[in-house]
């Protein structure tokens, strides 16, 4: 089992960097000026709460954007790609997080941000100047009447045309997000150049691997053709996913193999179909991993998962790109609210995302079981809308919940809900809570070679369960899920003992051939 490489026997886990924890207090850096002045999380504050990630048996942190940025995205405006943003820490703070993690035997990856830098990036303040500055081709230009953007895209968050009339040098310039993010052009081989020289700099400094925004999108058909109509509103998924990004994709996996130690890659290919995402594995020689999204957009609902389920089966199986399983990240409301709010929902999902075949990608705060924060019209900050699933991380009952400095100055984001009793420290002291739950499935998953590695079955079950094997050698561990509200019998031949069960009940039991309402279990 050991043969496996690091990308596949590894549970990761994603640290939204502004919303993990702060360690240094309100005066020791400055607020975000986008959410009028109030604290987020640091780097030094990602590295207090290493035991807790230890603890749960994280292998792989990913860290979000922590880079200088204005914030219009929340740091996927990179206005410097090598270097810390101030209100996050220094490098010097960053060293001693990935020094600290790689004691305690994590690797650490980070948000590489190929596909538009910020509009405050030195790249983009000269290219705009003049349409004669050196770097004015780094980014995607064309002519045309102010009137009359070069081609129907929208952008995201805004819903307006993805193009922005420069004054100045009378040009369009791209951007499929916010106009604070033009585009990069990757035609222009110095830009590979310069974001492969990013690359080599945090990988010279010890970092394991990235995790590639938008991946998918930064070669572009140098046409620019307009999209179909009912694709123009959805730019950074379908206008791109063109040919050109796999030549890119091959370079770069030879440079990062180049290192040693098991570096690794795991795209954001915003694809919505899972063939299409499967071809970014290329042969082997492309990403070593891949973020599949349907299952994240499937309702909490046997047959949709097992649709789901049996896609990526059939379309990355055959040609082993190895799967990714994720339910929540900075982007989307949290599982648990999406699923209607119950806890007992969240826990039978984590059973299954911890027991599928590929590698899992935790979200922050759902090991605790969070709920979206309910977020105040005058707290709203992201263009996205996405504030709900970004709410600080409460780590203690105590007023500040573990975060230093918020005595002073409000965190940038109101709490989530019932941040008083659930927190990392209240529910660490109490065994039968949602997180020990993933503690547990952690755990069994590390000692099971079945779980680890082995083909995934799906067995006989009644409707609304879904009931799987995964089996290695003569390792076989059987998990059932009930999506149902209603006490489900699934017989199951073999004399079957519960392993971890959501609710905590019957552990170490024998099966006694049933699973409750919205409950789920792993047998062996
Ligand atoms: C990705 C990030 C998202 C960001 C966008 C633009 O989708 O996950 O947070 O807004 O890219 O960089």
């Amino acid at each position: 089992m050991s043969q496996l490489p690091a990308w596949q026997r590894a549970v990761c886990y994603e640290v939204y960097v502004p919303s993990f924890c702060r360690a240094r207090g309100a005066g020791a850096g400055p607020g975000l000026a986008a959410a009028g002045g109030r604290l987020p999380g640091d780097l030094e504050g990602v590295r207090s709460r290493l035991d807790h990630l230890a603890w749960l048996g994280v292998d792989v942190i990913w860290l979000t954007p922590f880079y200088p940025s204005p914030m219009a995205d929340f740091g996927y405006d990179v206005a410097d790609y090598c270097d810390v943003n101030p209100a996050f820490g220094t490098l010097e703070d960053f060293d001693r997080l990935l020094d600290d993690a790689h004691r305690r035997g994590m690797r650490v990856i980070a948000d590489w941000v190929p596909n538009h830098t910020s509009d405050q990036h030195p790249w983009f303040l000269e290219a705009r100047s003049s349409r004669a500055a050196p770097k004015r081709d780094w980014y995607v230009w064309r002519d045309g009447s102010p009137e009359r953007p070069p081609n129907n895209w929208t952008a995201a968050f805004t819903g307006g045309p993805a193009w922005t009339w420069d004054e100045a040098t009378g040009q369009w310039y791209l951007h499929l997000f916010l106009p604070e993010q033009p585009d990069l052009n990757w035609a222009n081989p110095e830009v590979e150049e310069a974001m492969f020289d990013v690359v080599r700099f945090w990988l010279d400094r010890g970092l394991d691997g990235f995790r590639l925004d938008v991946i998918h999108g930064i070669g572009k058909d140098p046409a620019l053709p307009d999209a179909p109509e009912d694709l123009a509103r959805i730019p950074w998924s379908s206008q791109n996913d063109y040919q050109g990004t796999h030549d890119i994709l091959r370079r770069l996996r030879r440079l990062v193999d180049s290192y040693p130690d098991e570096r690794f890659l795991v795209g954001e290919v915003y694809l919505l179909s899972t063939a299409k995402v499967a071809r970014y594995y290329g042969r082997g020689d492309e990403l070593h991993l891949a973020f599949n999204f349907p299952p994240l957009y499937a309702p909490w609902e046997a047959a949709a998962w097992r649709r789901r389920i049996q896609r990526v089966e059939e379309e990355m199986g055959p040609i082993d790109a190895w799967p990714t399983w994720v339910l929540s990240n900075h982007d989307n409301p949290r599982h648990r609210t999406r699923y209607g709010g119950s806890e007992a929902r969240a826990r039978a999902a984590a059973v299954l995302l911890l027991t599928l075949r590929g590698t899992p990608f935790l979200y922050q705060g759902e090991e605790l079981g969070l709920l979206d924060a309910v977020i105040p019209d005058d707290r709203v900050v992201d263009p996205g809308g996405r504030d709900g699933c970004r709410a600080p991380v409460p780590w203690e009952a105590s007023a500040g919940h573990g975060w230093a400095g918020v005595d002073q100055v409000e965190p940038w984001l109101p709490w989530p809900p019932e941040s008083d009793t659930r927190n990392a420290s209240v529910l660490r002291a109490d065994a039968s809570s949602i997180l020990h739950l993933y503690q547990r499935l952690i755990d069994l998953r590390r000692s099971s070679p079945a779980l680890r590695s082995g083909r995934w079955e799906e067995l006989d079950a009644p409707p609304d369960v879904l009931a799987y094997q995964r089996v290695s050698g003569d390792d076989r561990r059987v998990v059932i899920v009930n999506f149902g509200d209603e006490r489900a019998e699934v017989a199951l031949a073999g004399g079957l003992t519960v392993q971890v069960a959501s609710d905590g009940q019957g552990e170490g039991a024998p099966y006694a051939g049933s699973v409750g309402p919205s409950a789920a279990a792993v047998l062996g």
